[in-house]
């Protein structure tokens, strides 16, 4: 028989977590204002609402934390953290940042401004608030089979260079100051960008002279789905594949929360010289001095450590093998998701779980509040509200999909945590038909607003 599948690690430390009665948590998330952020983390069971910081560290990162040094200028686990980077990315220059949008924020001060357009898949929301705060636009150039959660596609990251042509056409290479890949695409449900795409896009790119930047803070899973979906690489390392994405792109920001496998961190990569040297103004004003930029020296030197063990061929498969065992289970009780699996997260789609929700009252948001009632399970919307309003007319941005995210931490549930997330969704998937009404906003910021979104339910009869 052969041998079945097993996390190549063990647990040396526990962490408690809390279950809950179902009434608790409806007096809970009422009081939360139907905001699965406001929640305390004691009324949460199993978090799945992001894996951003949410890992658990190695028994060599935290003998790494022991051994930071905390210089101001210098540090040597800035060194660790640079030498490591650069090895993997052979990006000469490097930048930290206290977490990736202080990357984006840094890199766009110098990139960035008014008019522009940017295209891209999917960017993330920081990214594209830190493009609209400059009142510039980002443009979604995904390729259309990303939109359909039915169809198959081994890339649903993947760049549509026809529409990246088009783009090009209407504003040309001045308004154009960079093209931001995200691998692998957040937005689109953890999905990457074959090798394949992003030579085309490199080659779009030398064609009219416009810089790519990766947005990186999940390269490491990018290069698994290489490894495993692209032919020609199943033999390559995944070093070797990391280093070969990196060679087609200008630059990077990264959230070192994801592939970093830290709790806290970001940083900027870069090719050129004179756009480093812009950046480290800023980086000295908003983020803090060029060799800890927002993060302390044991920080830098966790991270260096987390690099390595984040592009190992054995972390990715068990990390990844976990995400798929969950995705597994809900397809096989017919439940909707985003197909193939993506890399550190289930998307489950929302408009064909709650087909009788109207658009208008957050499909996404109903589903993922269900979730919690029922279960104490925390997922993430990232749906309408998300979306956000159009900046110009301020009405709704209807995306095409609407998703609940069960986000998988990196190396922190078992199996047995997974079984549960899919037994609660399907009590759910069970009773959808009494499900027809969803919620309205009482309260919103200008910009970003599901992170402070306070929301009423609708009931209707
Ligand atoms: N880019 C991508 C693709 C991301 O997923 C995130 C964060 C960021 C940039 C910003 O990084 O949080 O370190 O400032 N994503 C988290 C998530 C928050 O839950 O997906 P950050």
């Amino acid at each position: 028989m052969k041998l079945p599948y097993a996390e190549p690690y063990k647990i040396k430390m526990i962490e408690p977590i809390f279950s809950s009665s179902r009434s608790e948590r409806e007096q809970w998330i009422k009081k939360a204002r139907y905001n699965l952020f406001n929640l305390k983390s004691r009324q949460v069971f199993i978090d799945l609402l992001t894996d951003s910081g949410t890992g658990a560290m190695s028994q060599e990162q935290w003998s790494a934390i022991m051994s930071g040094d905390e210089s101001y200028a210098g540090s040597r686990s800035f060194d660790q953290m640079q030498e490591t980077i650069t090895s993997l990315t052979g990006f000469p220059y490097v930048l930290p940042t206290h977490q990736g949008r202080a990357a984006e924020n840094v890199l766009f001060s110098v990139l960035v401004k008014e008019g522009d357009v940017i295209p891209g898949n999917a960017h993330f929301d920081t990214t594209k608030g830190h493009i609209e705060f400059r009142k510039a636009s980002a443009f979604d150039c995904t390729i259309d089979a990303a939109g359909d959660t039915t169809r198959y596609h081994p890339f649903k990251g993947n760049i549509d260079i026809g529409k990246l042509e088009n783009i090009y056409q209407v504003f040309g290479k001045h308004r154009i100051p960079m093209i931001i890949v995200t691998i692998t695409c957040n937005s689109t449900g953890g999905q990457p960008v074959s090798m394949q795409n992003l030579r085309e896009i490199r080659a779009f790119a030398d064609r009219y002279g416009i810089p790519v930047i990766f947005d990186a803070a999940r390269f490491a899973e990018n290069a698994y789905f290489i490894k495993t979906r692209e032919k020609g690489y199943e033999d390559h390392t995944i070093r070797e594949i990391v280093r070969e994405m990196f060679a087609l792109a200008d630059g990077m920001t990264m959230s070192s929360k994801k592939d970093g496998i830290v709790n806290m961190g970001g940083f900027i990569a870069l090719r050129n010289k004179a756009i480093y040297q812009e950046s480290t103004t800023f980086n000295i004003m908003f983020e803090g001095y060029i060799t800890y930029g927002g993060m302390s020296g044991r920080d830098m030197a966790a991270l260096a450590q987390g690099l390595e063990e984040a592009t190992t061929f054995e972390y990715l498969e068990s990390r990844i093998r976990q995400v798929q065992y969950l995705g597994q289970q809900l397809h096989d009780k017919g439940i909707p998701v985003q197909e193939p699996f993506g890399g550190h997260a289930i998307f489950v789609d929302a408009n064909r779980f709650l087909p009788h929700v109207p658009r208008a009252e957050y499909i996404a948001q109903t589903l993922a509040l269900e979730l919690y009632i029922e279960s104490g399970v925390r997922a993430v919307e990232i749906g309408t509200l998300l979306a956000d309003r159009d900046p110009e007319t301020r009405e709704n941005r209807y995306p095409r999909l609407e998703m609940v995210r069960l986000t998988i931490p990196r190396r922190v549930y078992t199996s047995n945590h997974m079984d549960y997330v899919a037994a609660a969704l399907q009590n759910i998937y069970l009773r959808r038909e009494t499900i027809t009404s969803g919620y309205r906003i009482r309260y919103e910021a200008p910009i970003m607003r599901h992170f402070t979104v306070e929301l009423e339910k609708i009931s209707r009869r």
